[in-house]
């Protein structure tokens, strides 16, 4: 089956003195959406960035000839609500976070969709998938985890596979178009076999902005796509 497939280069291993002209960068390298990883030191034991720096960014995720490009915001916090209504207010397009880090998950979802968002939820590599019993019917997007998160650079964990093909058929039951994206360890050489597995958008920080041309990195992986 054929799939429109997106690649979100995470800023987390952009150069952060330099933020707005990396994500411009990116964007004229060929990035389809820009992946915002919020950590709060508390739900991950990292610390990176709030509303106000997706809000200074927004204007700088354009296309050079003007089309807005989505930032896709994966919170990595604990709770959610409140902040992800922030991100809403500071120009997010999609706003995901982990099940887990929610008391009332439902809630959760309608708070962000009330802000006109679209909503997605994210899994660890240990959670399991039950969650979307009850709320496939409300989501957007499912970000599955393809490493612990907290870090950039680490190496993709294999059963993500299996859990990719699982969400896959999850989404073809439930008849929606939902995005299935995965986050972590994704490069030019696994890019194909996750996409096999089911996936449509991608996430890759290190593999894109730990090299010096960006373009290379995304056309070889929309090549492994093809
Ligand atoms: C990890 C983040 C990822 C991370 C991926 O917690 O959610 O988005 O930036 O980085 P790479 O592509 O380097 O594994
Ligand atoms: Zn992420």
């Amino acid at each position: 089956m054929s799939r429109t497939y997106r690649i979100a280069p995470s800023i987390l291993s952009a150069d952060f003195a330099r933020l707005g002209e990396e994500v411009k960068n990116v964007i004229a390298a060929g990035a389809d959406w820009i992946h915002f990883d919020v950590m709060d030191n508390h739900y991950v034991p990292n610390l990176t960035f709030g509303p106000m720096v997706c809000q200074a960014l927004k204007p700088h995720a354009v296309t050079p000839d003007g089309r807005p490009v989505p930032i896709d915001v994966h919170l990595m916090v604990q709770p959610v609500d409140a902040l992800a209504e922030a991100f809403a207010l500071a120009g997010a397009d999609l706003i995901s976070f982990h099940p887990d880090a929610s008391s009332h998950v439902h809630r959760s979802i309608q708070a962000i969709k009330a802000r006109g968002c679209q909503a997605g939820l994210t899994f660890n590599p240990a959670m399991p998938l039950d969650v979307l019993d009850w709320v496939i019917e409300d989501i957007d997007l499912i970000l599955l985890m393809s490493v612990n998160p907290g870090f950039g650079g680490q190496s993709f964990i294999d059963s993500t596979l299996r859990k990719v093909e699982a969400a896959r058929r999850r989404i073809e039951a439930s008849g929606r178009d939902i995005r299935l994206e995965v986050d972590g360890g994704i490069k030019t050489d696994n890019i194909r076999r996750v996409a096999d597995a089911g996936a449509d958008t991608f996430v890759a920080g290190s593999a894109i902005f730990g090299k010096s041309d960006y373009k290379a990195v995304i056309d070889g992986m929309r090549q492994a796509l093809a």
